[in-house]
């Protein structure tokens, strides 16, 4: 099977846009250069900017296969690359053991009948494939050393069974949302995309094609209020799956645009951090006044200070984490 190639990144985000996806400027052309120089894509990025969107829409247009990988503490080879399926071997070992009356040769155990693939070996055995490694943040540091063994051979190599790769490398994404930096060893490796919040009128527009039903209007004031909760100090600033449930809210509760009524019934599609429903409401649908600026809204303060935002966000997480420790210690 070949992959569809393109002449440029503009046919890249024009593949894109027609699988529903609409990248800026800068990820289609990082996007289409990974795939030419054959290097990973790193993306990094607030939640819900749509890393993760990203990389099922790439697979759509390279019509490859999406294998993931979700990182988490602990994740190690066995649960990335591959793990031996250790009952199947006992099992066999006790057959023989039974039929002959003879041990079994144990390499016979280590064969690929007995082969379990995780996600990394079944990338590089599927042709053509994208390789997700999602939320490479949450993972250890020493699994990024791992990870670069990897995409250095584009190949996996086991001890039992000697080197496996593939016709064509998967194109490897690998996104994060910057909880911990990740190593420089690893970033040398890939081509670098930090992906912001959409402006305006790329919300606008994610919000025409992801939410049916959607009244333009409405669409243009769901993209604003965004614009405004992102510019406040809230603990978890909404990202575009927000904006989509939000609207998504509207339709389903047959409002047309953006009034109190909808903002009490769907504060819980934004706001999902108690310290910041008031801030959430109040913003979502401000006095009619400010209202009336919705679509224009040309001088929205910056952004607050990221690390300001981080620290908020690792302080309030603290918080969940000893409330729940304390939930745990009672039960
Ligand atoms: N540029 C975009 N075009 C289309 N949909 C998008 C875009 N950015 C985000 N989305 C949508 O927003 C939601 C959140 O995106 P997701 O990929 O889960 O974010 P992340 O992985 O960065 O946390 C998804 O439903 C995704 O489809
Ligand atoms: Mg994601």
């Amino acid at each position: 099977m070949t992959t569809p190639r393109f002449g440029g990144p503009s046919e890249l985000a024009a593949a894109l846009d027609e699988v529903g996806y609409l990248p800026d400027t800068g990820l289609a052309a990082a996007a289409f250069l990974a795939q030419r120089l054959r290097r990973p894509l790193f993306l990094e990025g607030d939640p819900g900017v749509g890393k993760t969107a990203f990389a099922r829409a790439m697979a759509d247009v390279l019509e490859a296969e999406l294998i993931r990988l979700q990182c988490h503490g602990g994740i190690d080879a066995t649960q990335a690359l591959y793990d031996w399926n250790f009952p199947r071997q006992i099992l066999e070992l006790r057959a023989a053991g039974e039929s002959a009356g003879v041990t079994p040769d144990v390499t016979s155990l280590y064969t690929r009948e007995f082969l379990v693939r995780r996600p990394i070996l079944k990338a590089v055995e599927t042709s053509p494939s994208v390789l997700l490694v999602d939320e490479i943040d949450r993972a250890d540091d020493e699994f990024e050393a791992l990870l670069l063994e990897v995409f250095e051979n584009n190949s996996v190599s086991i001890p039992e069974l000697g080197t496996i790769s593939g016709a064509t490398p998967p194109l490897v994404v690998l996104t994060s949302n910057r909880t911990r930096e990740v190593h420089d060893a690893l970033k040398r490796r890939c081509l670098y995309h930090w992906i912001d919040h959409p402006d305006l009128s790329r919300e606008v527009e994610i919000l025409r094609r992801r939410v049916e039903g959607l009244p333009d209007e409405l669409a243009g004031q769901v993209a604003a209020a965004m614009r405004r909760l992102r510019a406040a100090n809230l603990v978890k600033p909404p990202g575009v799956a927000e904006a989509i449930d939000l609207a998504r809210a509207a339709v389903e509760l047959g409002e047309r645009s953006l009034t109190d009524t909808l903002a009490d019934a769907a504060l819980g599609t934004v706001a999902k951090h108690h310290d910041d429903r008031a801030e959430v409401r109040r913003l979502l649908a401000p006095a009619p006044l400010a209202a009336s600026s919705f679509a224009a809204d040309p001088d929205l303060p910056d952004l607050p200070d990221r690390a300001d935002r981080a620290d908020r966000a690792d302080r309030a997480d603290r918080a969940d984490h000893d409330g729940h420790e304390a939930g745990r210690g009672r039960a």
